[in-house]
């Protein structure tokens, strides 16, 4: 079956609500590192060495590290592959910034593994069982077209894993003693913040642009939480999981969208 592609017909209906320019972003860039590095600054030692936490934290927090780590991996794929075949210039500009920003997440949780001690031919097979975002992601990475990645990834994805659930996962690894991984979430989120912004944007002008592209954005939200849900581990994770999708029907029903019928 072939795709469905949807465009904007009036590519001025999308303006950039972070107004960046390059000046700006390497700016604020520079700015966000030096927070980043005063908040690392005061963890002690032994939370950097990871010797403050339990060793039954670090095996089950493995698949954990899996999740942050291979999506920002793949973020920085599909944003890149979104960007080279973006439609028009204002897009490709907001998705180029993006690039530089999961990059850096990405290595922000390399790091933890390393730090952790976690030997890197454990991490790739705890991604690919089961209960993880292994599923979606590759889904995105097959994809080509750059409105379906953006409303698939940024829009539905980091929609719904918003500050909201990055707030679960910051408080749940601090109270363990992983101060590290809190840190991590909590300067990532300021950049899932931008991404999310622009994505609603984007799905606000395609919905405007022409009421009948709201029938293949649902189309495409449903695909996305339908290969989400084995995240949610059959209700295992309920707190994270219903934060995560009310976070994101908190933007997406304003706009017309309908809840996902989910097996969870
Ligand atoms: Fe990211
Ligand atoms: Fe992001």
């Amino acid at each position: 079956m072939a795709r469905k592609q949807i465009t904007l017909k009036d590519p001025t209906r999308f303006k950039d609500p972070a107004t960046l320019t390059w000046e700006r972003y390497v700016a604020l860039q520079a700015r966000e590192r030096e927070r980043y590095l005063a908040e690392r600054a005061t963890i002690p030692d032994d939370a950097m060495a990871y010797r403050s936490v339990s060793p039954r934290y670090l095996e089950r927090a493995v698949d954990q590290f899996a999740n942050n780590y291979y999506s920002e991996l793949s973020a920085t794929h599909y944003i890149a592959t979104a960007a080279a075949n973006a439609p028009f210039d204002e897009l490709k500009k907001c998705c180029l910034f993006q690039l530089a920003d999961e990059q850096r997440h990405l290595e922000m949780d390399r790091e933890v593994f390393e730090r952790a001690g976690i030997p890197e031919r454990d991490w790739l097979p705890a991604w690919e069982a089961p209960g993880t975002t292994c599923r979606f992601f590759r889904h995105l990475l097959e994809l080509e077209d750059t409105i379906e990645l953006l409303v698939k990834g940024n829009f539905v994805a980091e929609g719904a894993a918003g500050p909201a659930t990055f707030a679960v996962l910051a408080d749940g690894a601090e109270a363990r003693g992983d101060v590290f991984s809190a840190v991590n979430h909590r300067a990532r989120v300021r950049d899932e913040t931008r991404h999310i912004s622009f994505a609603r944007v984007l799905v606000k002008a395609l919905i405007d642009d022409d009421p009948a592209n709201l029938d293949v954005i649902q189309t495409w939200q449903d695909e996305s939480l339908q290969l989400f849900v084995e995240v949610a581990r059959g209700g295992q994770r309920q707190e994270w999981w219903q934060g995560f999708l009310d976070s994101y029907y908190k933007i997406a029903l304003p706009l017309g969208l309908r809840p996902t019928s989910l097996p969870v």
